[in-house]
């Protein structure tokens, strides 16, 4: 599978500095070729489009963008909300990831694939949580319809269920024990996520030549629960 992997091949992700783009970057790098990490600590903010576009413009040819940033969002019921928050939000993981998935595509060469990432609370219902539900709702469905403009570059999402990472840096220790002890406890898998187990999706997006307009599910079976 990894045949197609040659010391020319440029893999980029966006993300790759933290969590789950941190674990597909490192998985990437036992590969021939050269993986490019970029997030904010490495001067790029997703939000801004001009910075996205000098970014693709400098960096040439490229064969693989995945990405992976923009974990945060404002939670709350929708009578609640905070709308420049849930608009900074959408700013980031929705319109970044279409922004780079424009500009990425310019340069890509033949077999190459964007791999987005959603989130489990895409498809499912759970009060409080109507933004990430919305920008992961949307981004799958933009993924599809990419797919079929971007053919035949491959266009495929990650969608991960509750994975230990920094996103949740912010939390107080024992809140967060609970919350990943409680998933552990509930969840069919019988286990949170770790970002090793999340970044095999993105790997399987690419190197499958069959695998377009995909959502790949790796949430220890949340959407089943
Ligand atoms: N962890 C989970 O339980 C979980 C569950 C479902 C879905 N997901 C999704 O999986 C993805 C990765 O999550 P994670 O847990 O790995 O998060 P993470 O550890 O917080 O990593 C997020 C990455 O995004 C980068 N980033 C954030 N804002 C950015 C911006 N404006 N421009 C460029 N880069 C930016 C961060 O780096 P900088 O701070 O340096 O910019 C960091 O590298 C996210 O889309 C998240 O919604 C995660």
């Amino acid at each position: 599978m990894t045949m197609t992997f040659n010391d020319n091949t440029v893999s980029v992700v966006i993300g790759g500095t933290s969590g789950i783009g941190a674990a597909v970057a490192k998985a990437l790098t036992q590969r021939p070729g050269r993986v490019e990490i970029a997030s904010r600590a490495t001067g790029l903010d997703i939000a801004d489009a001009a910075s996205v576009a000098a970014y693709f413009r400098k960096l040439g040819p490229i064969d693989h963008l995945v990405v992976t940033a923009g974990s945060s969002a404002p939670g709350g019921k929708v009578a609640d909300i905070d709308l420049h928050a849930a608009k900074a939000a959408f700013d980031v993981k929705f319109w970044g990831s279409i922004v780079l998935a424009r500009e990425a595509a310019r340069y890509m060469r033949p077999g190459g694939t964007i791999t987005f990432t959603s989130g489990f609370l895409a498809r499912r219902t759970v009060p409080g949580t109507f933004v990430k539900t919305a920008m992961n709702a949307a981004l799958e469905a933009v993924a599809k319809i990419l797919a079929r403009e971007l053919a035949p570059l491959r266009v495929n999402v990650v969608s991960p269920g509750l994975t230990q990472t920094e996103a949740y840096a912010g939390m107080a220790g024992d809140a967060r024990d609970a919350m990943f002890d409680r998933a552990a406890a509930t969840l069919p898998a019988g286990r949170y996520g770790k970002p090793e187990d999340i970044a095999r999706g993105y790997l399987f997006a690419i190197d499958n030549p069959f695998a377009t307009g995909s959502v790949i599910d790796i949430e220890g079976g949340a959407l089943i629960n």
